[in-house]
């Protein structure tokens, strides 16, 4: 196979051999091999000594090695490339959604058995020169088949359920017919309610990042799994507004908040002060819409716009064209200042050039301006004077 004269590999068996590891091809990168994928980054595991074949590889590679120690991986990060390295473990589940008690172990078989479907399972001995798959990960792949290998897989690690529908959405396979039984259990039981907001946050920016995404989030809608968690699914309508902001190629982070938003996500310790301002704006720009339809003048559309941060701007632009027009020009006239400033309101009133104007007074006046001069009417200092007088006189 081609991937054995591959540099990375070629450095990675030397070393193995030369600090008397075993070390195998394994994961992702694997079964895309299998898939005639183009696969760059590989996913090696060895029997020990992570640290130190990981910091030998990466010298090879002139990269940087980022080691984990508390999970004994690694990742080495070269070019624009990565390598992950991990030890042979074993995975302890105290409890169900937890994340797992690491184990190293020496043996292959064991660390194949911890893992989630039989097409992730399987490995290549790279001494040995063999595949090793004792779960028939590559039949399940031959007949697109997800499967998970034991009964109780989607109960210790119930973000398995985000990964079968992600992957036999990404290679259009089908969930095998007794992981389907065992995962709607699963969702049936509430295992979804064990994992961390931070687990599930991770699984759902993992499936925008997807090509397939919108199929994606259409079976974890239909399956149950968003209303278990959030309680509210997700209609078509709405998952075709995040494939607009997708195509509109707005940041991850906004669609991602766009994505809670719709979810009538509300806890707000959990979240980034950008992303709670975004899932606020849009809440409040339900309220306003219609309203915006209708204004046409500037200064109304600015009073109208102004609350809403430029993140969730974007975002609204990308859903609604018809308001595009209006979004545009408010930007460009919206940090427009009036020629006359505090101060020189001070110096104004101090040569008696403007009377009955309070300092607490001076925002309203400030804005006045600001408004008006938005609205084109005010062209001058002389323009904004008279303005002022006559405000002084009406108020
Ligand atoms: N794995 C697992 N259970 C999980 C996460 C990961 O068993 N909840 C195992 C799988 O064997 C998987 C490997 O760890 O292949 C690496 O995990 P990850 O990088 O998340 O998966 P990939 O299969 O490489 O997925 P992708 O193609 O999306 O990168």
């Amino acid at each position: 196979m081609d991937f054995k004269s591959s540099p990375v590999i070629v450095k990675a068996v030397e070393i193995a051999k030369k600090l008397d590891l075993r070390i195998f091809l394994v994961g992702g990168p694997l079964r895309d091999i299998f898939l005639k994928k183009n696969v760059l980054d590989f996913d090696l595991a060895v029997s020990g000594k992570v640290k130190e074949f990981g910091e030998k590889l990466a010298q090879e590679l002139k990269g940087k090695f980022i080691y984990h120690p508390q999970f004994l991986t690694g990742k080495i990060v070269y070019d624009d490339q990565y390598v992950d390295i991990a030890q042979l473990r074993d995975e302890i589940y105290e409890r169900p959604g937890a994340l797992p008690k690491v184990k190293p172990i020496s043996d292959i078989e064991t660390d194949l058995k911890r893992r989630d479907f039989t097409i992730n399972a399987f490995a290549y001995d790279l001494l040995a020169n063999k595949i090793i798959d004792p779960f028939g990960g590559i039949k399940d792949l031959k007949e697109k088949k997800i499967r998970i290998l034991h009964e109780k897989s989607f109960f210790d690690d119930p973000t398995r359920i985000f990964r079968a529908i992600r992957f036999a959405e990404r290679f259009r396979f089908q969930i095998e017919k007794q992981t389907l039984i065992l995962l709607k259990k699963a969702i049936k039981e509430s295992c979804l309610k064990t994992i961390s907001y931070q687990r599930i946050f991770h699984e759902l920016n993992l499936i925008l990042k997807e090509k397939n995404f919108k199929e994606m989030l259409y079976q974890l809608s239909r399956l149950g799994v968003l209303k278990k968690i959030f309680n509210k699914s997700l209609s078509l309508k709405e998952i075709s507004q995040l494939a607009k902001l997708k195509k509109a190629k707005l940041a991850e982070e906004l669609i991602f908040a766009y994505l809670l938003f719709l979810l009538n996500f509300k806890e707000k310790s959990f979240l980034k002060k950008e992303t709670i301002k975004i899932i606020e704006d849009l809440n409040a720009f339900k309220k306003i819409k219609r309203k915006l339809l209708k204004a046409q003048r500037p200064s109304r559309i600015y009073l109208l716009l102004s609350p809403f941060s430029l993140n969730s701007l974007n975002i609204i632009t990308a859903l609604a064209p018809s308001l595009k027009k209006k979004i545009k020009n408010y930007q460009k006239s919206k940090d427009q200042k009036p020629f006359i400033n505090g101060n020189q309101l001070k110096e104004l009133i101090k040569k008696g050039m403007i009377k009955n104007l309070r300092e607490k007074d001076f925002y309203k006046i400030l804005l006045y301006l600001k408004l008006k001069k938005i609205d084109g009417k005010l062209k001058n200092k002389e323009d904004e004077l008279k303005a002022i007088i006559k405000w002084t006189q009406e108020h």
